[in-house]
């Protein structure tokens, strides 16, 4: 770990609170937008969610047309669809309304409006040239931090590639994060986006990038989701583990964009391009067997994340705590009851399998690098054979 120098991105403006995204109305206004579209999924709309943010932007004078059909593993097409519908309709911002999915195509949106072409265009890093047009995020879920990464990660449904567009242009201008927005969430969302944000805030406090600024974001993310996850899943309406979760997840996020991720993430992509796993539900199912790989390489700190989780009590021996920190992962998943094996899936994942994930995984090279423990193909191989069954 360099701690001689480091920098810090964050979002433009984050406000937090109960009750805060209606103001998307006056901010909008105030960026001088005439009509904005609004990037959001099938579940915002039969709640009525995106009808009151699209109510309460048009009372200010902004305009907005709805993009309701944004999927779980957004995709390229999708994106480039609403980008057409954006610059048809002469969109001067772009609203991002939900979970990872929605604000990934949102920040992609903002930018391919200035853009030229189709978003697989820019699948890489630093290839967007022009800035976007401003964007708001509007977390309703408490896991990607997508509302303050510079990244949209996008399936290519023609060839099944899944890429991140990771560029500074991508930054959200503005971020409002409104609790109460997640009262409606159900359970399984709740888990699984929950333990998303729980990876991203290890794998960044055992990155070989983190620096002391992203450990004080990702050691708050770890203990508050260590206390709050459980009561959130089970007590959806109790607004302060709302709360405490969609902080977390805000931190997990500042910590992921400063820090990076690790090999989890990786592990956990070709799940999603090659079987359609949600994001959330494969890291949460990979990320106690990645901690049991790691734990020996940088043992202070799974020791310390075992502590966080108020799992492990302190004056063990290290190698003890350190090995502790999966099982304190493996008790979470279950206690949230989400899948801890790949069989327990249902998506077709045999052995056979196992080699091309782990060359896919290991083509998602930045996670891999950041990795405190190095992994090879054969490594890859054996965390998916005893993830199996
Ligand atoms: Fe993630």
């Amino acid at each position: 770990m360099d701690v001689n120098m480091f920098n810090l991105f964050v979002a433009g403006r984050i406000s937090f609170g109960p009750g805060v995204s209606g103001r998307i109305g006056e901010l909008a206004r105030s960026l001088g937008a005439k009509r904005a579209v609004l990037v959001t999924d099938e579940s915002m709309e039969r709640l009525g969610i995106s009808d009151r943010i699209s109510g309460i932007m048009e009372k200010e004078g902004v305009e907005s047309c709805i993009f309701a059909g944004v999927e779980p593993e957004p995709s390229v097409e999708t994106t480039d669809a609403v980008a057409m519908l954006a610059r048809e309709h002469d969109c001067q911002l772009v609203v991002g309304l939900g979970g990872g999915s929605c604000m990934d195509v949102a920040k992609a949106v903002s930018v391919l409006i200035t853009n030229e072409g189709s978003a697989s265009l820019y699948q890489g890093l630093g290839l967007v040239k022009q800035p976007g047009v401003p964007k708001i995020m509007i977390p309703t879920t408490s896991g990607t931090g997508s509302e303050v990464t510079f990244t949209s990660v996008l399936i290519r449904k023609s060839d099944g590639f899944k890429g991140g567009i990771n560029d500074d242009k991508l930054y959200p201008d503005y971020s409002l994060l409104d609790p109460e927005l997640a009262l409606t969430m159900p359970p399984k969302v709740t888990a699984s986006t929950g333990m998303d944000a729980l990876t991203h805030a290890i794998e960044a406090f055992t990155s070989k990038a983190a620096s002391p600024m992203s450990d004080l974001f990702a050691r708050e993310a770890i203990e508050k989701i260590g206390s709050a996850l459980r009561v959130a899943t089970w007590n959806g309406s109790n607004l302060e583990a709302r709360s405490e979760m969609m902080l977390a997840s805000l931190y997990g996020g500042i910590a992921l964009a400063n820090a990076g991720v690790g090999a989890c993430h990786s592990l956990a992509y070709p799940l999603g391009s090659m079987f359609g796993v949600g994001h959330g539900v494969a890291n949460a199912l990979l990320v106690p067997y990645v901690c049991r790989y790691n734990a020996l390489a940088a043992p202070e700190r799974y020791y310390e994340v075992s502590c966080l989780l108020d799992y492990s009590p302190e004056g063990l021996p290290l190698r003890e705590g350190a090995l502790d920190c999966a099982e304190a992962l493996h008790e979470l998943v279950e206690d949230l009851a989400l899948p801890s094996k790949l069989k327990a899936l249902k998506v077709g994942i045999k052995p056979e399998h196992f080699d091309e994930m782990a060359i896919k995984a290991l083509a998602v090279a930045r996670p891999m690098a950041n990795n405190p423990r190095p992994m090879d193909k054969e490594a890859c191989v054996a965390i998916y054979r005893e993830a199996m069954e």
